[in-house]
């Protein structure tokens, strides 16, 4: 699909008012998404598996205007208080996406939001949160407009992108894949995609334990990051390397292969702080904790086997990575060794998730 194909035809009918709400998750990528060209398309394809515990809930209430103006009006509660300095976010989000919502200037709306988690924990809020809220905002117009699900979802992860890039991956369960790549033919840059192919029950349920390491701002923000991809000596490398580890990940979800995975996912965690290091500006974005983790693990991996791995972020945090049917081990060890290392020993336990589920709609 094209990005013309989102632009709605011209409404017919205005509802007075109404309310709709949305829980969507966070996800987290196994192949990064890490440098993006103009209106958030991505330098390279990425692939996540979506979370389930970690989320956003969002409801917007909109009532059509009196008199039509020229420019947007919302007020924003976060946890139930106004929250003035998310609101740039928010109109720059109104801004993009308006051209395919073309009904957003007609009404007010009154957008409240509260994640499942603190917001102060360093967790990527804004996959989750811009895809509740795009969700929340296309339900709208499915009121005033008919649409068919499979478009509603294209379209909710296409406006998802506008507001953050892996936001487009947090409409859909289990294993979403966004960005063009050879291998899958119906991918795109604008949406990210369920992940069509065979993948081998043990991964169906897999664990995502979430150590808190660090839980403040981020050094580096999202978009100064994705920039620091621009004349980046190894950029070209990098956007190739995603490609191959796409192709290389599909037969390891197919056949089950837990040691290709470990080491695929592994790598591209260390890849995307490699990328950040030789930058320039240069970054180091874990800490000495996160190393003392990833050793631990590793450590633990060899003495007995046990098939738990890490990915990060682009911060200090560690998602440890383990198959249901090691649950026990894993958390025991993770309980002994690792949340030592945790910020207030705050850690979430989360789990593959199946995606956004509408709350209501009144
Ligand atoms: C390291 O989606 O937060 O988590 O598009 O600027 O909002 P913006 O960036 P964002 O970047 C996420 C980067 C990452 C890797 C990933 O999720 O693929």
């Amino acid at each position: 699909m094209t990005e013309t194909e989102f632009i709605p035809k011209a409404y017919t009918n205005f509802p007075e008012k109404g309310k709709v709400g949305w829980k969507a998750p966070s996800n987290i990528a196994l192949v990064k998404y890490w440098g993006k060209k103009a209106n958030q398309i991505p330098a390279n394809p990425s692939i996540s598996f979506t979370l389930d515990v970690s989320a956003t809930i969002t409801q917007v209430s909109y009532t059509k205007k009196k008199v039509d103006s020229n420019g947007f009006s919302f007020d924003l509660l976060f946890e139930g208080k106004p929250k003035e300095d998310f609101k740039p976010k928010i109109q720059t989000f109104l801004e993009r996406i308006e051209p395919y919502l073309p009904f957003l200037k007609k009404y007010h709306f009154v957008i409240e939001t509260s994640n499942s988690f603190p917001h102060s924990s360093g967790i990527a809020s804004s996959a989750s949160g811009m895809s509740a809220l795009a969700l929340c905002f296309l339900s709208i117009e499915s009121k005033i407009q008919d649409m068919e699900l499979d478009f509603f979802k294209k379209k909710a992860s296409f406006l998802a992108r506008l507001g953050s890039g892996s936001a487009c991956r947090s409409i859909e369960g289990d294993l979403v894949q966004w960005g063009h790549h050879q291998g899958l033919e119906m991918s795109s840059d604008l949406y990210g995609i369920k992940y069509p192919f065979v993948v081998d029950p043990i991964f169906k349920n897999y664990q995502d334990t979430i150590l808190l390491v660090h839980k403040g701002q981020k050094q580096v923000g999202s978009t100064v990051g994705h920039n620091l991809m621009h004349d980046h000596p190894y950029a070209e490398k990098r956007f190739e390397q995603a490609h191959l580890n796409l192709d290389k990940l599909k037969p390891i979800l197919e056949e089950g292969d837990l040691q290709g995975f470990m080491q695929l996912v592994e790598s591209e965690a260390l890849t995307l702080h490699a990328m950040m290091m030789t930058s320039m500006p240069y970054f180091i974005l874990m800490m000495p904790d996160t190393l003392e983790i990833i050793n631990k693990l590793w450590r633990f991996r060899k003495e007995t086997n046990v098939p738990i791995c890490f990915t990060l972020d682009a911060g200090a945090n560690v998602h440890v990575l383990y198959p249901e049917s090691v649950k026990e081990k894993a958390i025991q060890f993770i309980k002994d060794e690792l949340v030592a290392h945790c910020e207030n020993g705050h850690y979430i336990c989360d789990q593959i998730g199946t995606g956004a589920k509408q709350l209501f709609e009144e």
